[in-house]
């Protein structure tokens, strides 16, 4: 159990399937494998949303809160805020004294958001921090390994190599991380889009029963089947792609297949098995999601805080020692 897995979070609010396939169910895996630290990264929301933060503390307890819900355990992990653990910044800043411009401006994701995030002015120091923020982030607990989604592996990378920099020029501190490249299914939305909370096609961990239902059912599928006599293809199918393949037993898997291909079976027939199936893992989610209050989020951060602070405040002394500032 000496092993530290960190990993982080923007805090996005609500969870849907996608939040929930893509990372959560990794975190959960992971949980009783390793010392884990999982933070809502709302010092990187700000980042990108520093013109309208008003949303950042509501969308951080309702997403702590579906953490819990899916089985995160204050008392297992560490689950805290990364601006209550102020060693953050402190790093953070350290990092970038060693840490050169080009590094960050070759950063693919760099460029790709800025071109995506056309509409806000994201020519800013901190954005182009990102990834030193996140290296302090991860190095803080000097962790062994970080379970992130492909979109993520760039910035790891730019971590090891902050790590090792900083090895070479003061002492060795900080092991170099490993990126745990999370499998993630990819999860479609309703429309066929990618699952997002800004597409307004995600189906969230908290729906009621009936509301899963209703967006599931009208969920796209291949265009080719617009009336029901008309053989389709499943692998054109958004439902099948991201919930049958990911729900369905083998054999339903076939009945599926078969019957889209000969136009023997209706798609609202063919939903409905992989709903079964969606329904059943979302229940005792929602059930203990149900339990939880604002206060319950409050508590799991607190404790979680407090035992981050410790492990940073330690690493903190030794990095400072090791630069020769220890005021
Ligand atoms: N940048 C990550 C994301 O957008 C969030 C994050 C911040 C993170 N710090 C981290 C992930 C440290 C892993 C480790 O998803
Ligand atoms: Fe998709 Fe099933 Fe309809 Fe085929 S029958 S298009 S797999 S929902």
């Amino acid at each position: 159990m000496d092993r530290v897995v960190v990993s982080g979070a923007r805090p996005t609010g609500s969870q849907h399937l996608g939040n929930y396939h893509g990372a959560l169910k990794n975190w959960l895996a992971l949980q009783g494998e390793a010392r884990c630290f999982f933070f809502v990264a709302d010092w990187h929301a700000l980042t990108t949303d520093y013109a309208a933060p008003a949303t950042i503390d509501a969308n951080t307890v309702e997403m702590v809160l579906d953490w819990l819900a899916v089985g995160l355990d204050p008392e297992r992990s560490t689950i805290f805020r990364q601006s209550a653990v102020k060693e953050h910044a402190e790093l953070f800043l350290l990092l970038g004294m060693l840490t050169p411009v080009p590094w960050l401006e070759r950063n693919p994701t760099y460029k790709e958001q800025r071109e995506q995030l056309a509409d806000r002015d994201l020519s800013t120091y901190g954005f182009l921090g990102y990834p030193v923020l996140q290296a302090a982030d991860v190095l803080m607990y000097k962790a062994w390994a970080v379970p992130v989604g492909v979109d993520q592996a760039p910035h790891i990378e730019l971590t090891r190599e902050i790590a090792r920099r900083f090895n070479a020029y003061y002492r060795p501190i900080f092991p170099e991380p490993q990126t745990l490249l999370t499998a993630t299914p990819k999860i479609l939305g309703t429309d066929g889009r990618k699952m997002s909370k800004s597409y307004d096609n995600a189906v969230y961990l908290a729906d009621p029963a009936a509301q899963v239902e209703r967006k599931l059912a009208r969920m796209v599928t291949d265009p080719r089947r617009a009336r029901r006599n008309d053989p389709g293809e499943p692998t054109d199918c958004p439902a099948y792609l991201s919930f049958h393949r990911l729900y369905c037993t083998p054999e339903e898997l076939l009945r599926v297949e078969e019957g889209c291909r000969t136009a023997g079976i209706g798609c609202l027939e063919c939903k409905q098995i992989m709903i079964r199936h969606v329904q059943a893992e979302l229940e005792p989610i929602r059930a203990r999601r149900a339990t939880l209050e604002q206060a319950d989020a409050l508590a799991a951060l607190e404790q979680g805080t407090e035992r981050a602070r410790t492990v940073a405040v330690r690493t903190m002394a030794e990095v400072r020692d090791a630069l020769g500032v220890r005021t």
